[in-house]
């Protein structure tokens, strides 16, 4: 295992956050319902037939600092069909937010980024929205925005989304931390190269497969990072294990690399996890166990054990602090994308300690399936 806290990367050019995730899903219309009524997210904008666009449908929901927008297609020939027809729901965009779009992208293609779409302004009455996009691992993408100068709702061509009230428990949730990628077999350092070489970030953590593994199965990961820490792409692949991984099922599923799980912060998680629980968000089950040595291995924590155990939290202390965190079951039916909620109190890692328990939970849900 390696981890280091000092800045190895180059920044070629500043990304400020992230900006949002795009899904391409099957039918936005229900899925929105879900993630209003089960993650507390408000209806923002939305793009459809009735703003003149007849291609597709995008819906933006917003959960303070967090956009999710999802785009369903309106017939066989936009792109969106084809992806959903390979990888079932899913994240297509990890869109990042930049100063001068048409820099980066340059910058990036000049490294050797894999283009996706070439710079673009889009403008109307309330301003100009500017964008590319690159390629990365699968079929994901990320795009640079600029919307700095854009006064509308969104961007040109979107509307104020209307929905009628619904009931949920508030989820307090803040801001996307991490947002991580399944690759193929031995892939995982070409990837790391591209982010290196193209965006300059800094590879942070890394485990082999001698720090993450079971019985059964087994992984290799690194982190990479922006020079703010407000970019976090961890990348995963499979290792050889006795059955097979989480990884690999992973990857048969959405049929090839694919982001496996968007992690959102929260600054009160046993509230989050009290009110997601509530909106009827299922969870990964934690072996009872794994709570009977947990002040030995973490030490003094502010929160109730009892009420971690109550909830299925984990804990996971380094030298800087500690963090608590839990993990959805597959937000669809295939089982491929999840979502992490977690907490930092002044860890900046990515619950290294906890891999063995949420494995054993992972592999138990992996075995029903039949896939192990
Ligand atoms: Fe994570």
């Amino acid at each position: 295992m390696y981890i280091t806290d000092k800045w190895e990367g180059k920044e070629y050019f500043k990304i400020e956050k992230f900006r949002y995730l795009e899904f391409f899903v099957g039918n936005a219309k229900q899925v929105v319902h879900f993630y209003r009524s089960a993650f507390g997210f408000e209806p923002y904008a939305y793009c459809g037939p009735e703003t003149g666009i007849y291609t597709h449908v995008s819906y933006v929901l917003r959960n303070k600092k967090i956009f999710f927008i999802f785009t369903s297609p309106l017939n066989s020939k936009h792109i969106a069909s084809d992806w959903i027809k390979k990888h079932g729901d899913g994240v297509r965009d990890i869109a990042f937010s930049v100063k001068d779009v048409d820099n980066c992208f340059k910058s990036a293609m000049e490294r050797g980024a894999f283009k996706n779409e070439e710079p673009n302004v889009h403008s109307d009455k309330n301003g100009k929205y500017s964008c590319a996009s690159i390629k990365t691992y699968g079929d994901v993408i990320h795009s640079f925005i600029d919307d700095s100068e854009y006064k509308g709702i969104w961007a040109p061509n979107y509307q104020k989304l209307n929905l009628p009230d619904i009931k949920y428990y508030d989820t307090s949730l803040v801001l996307v931390d991490h947002v991580v990628g399944n690759v193929e077999w031995d892939k995982m350092d070409y990837w790391r190269e591209y982010y290196e070489k193209v965006f300059g970030f800094s590879t942070f953590v890394r485990f082999d497969e001698g720090d993450i593994s079971t019985q059964y199965s087994a992984l290799k990961s690194i982190v990479l990072r922006s020079k703010n820490w407000k970019i976090k792409l961890p990348i995963n692949e499979p290792a050889q294990g006795l059955k097979k991984s989480q990884i690999e099922e992973y990857l048969q599923f959405n049929e090839g690399a694919g982001v496996q799980h968007i992690a959102i912060l929260t600054d009160d998680i046993i509230n989050s996890i009290s009110a997601l629980r509530k909106n009827g968000v299922e969870f990964l089950d934690i072996p009872i166990t794994y709570y009977n040595d947990l002040k030995d291995r973490v030490g003094f924590i502010d929160e109730d054990i009892n009420k971690l155990r109550e909830l299925n939290i984990l804990v996971d202390r380094d030298e800087s602090g500690y963090l608590l965190q839990i993990f959805t079951k597959p937000m669809q039916d295939r089982p491929t994308l999840f979502l992490e909620i977690i907490q930092r109190k002044g860890s900046q890692g990515f619950g290294q300690g906890n891999f063995q328990a949420l494995f054993e939970s992972i592999e138990k849900a992996q075995d029903e399936r039949g896939n192990l």
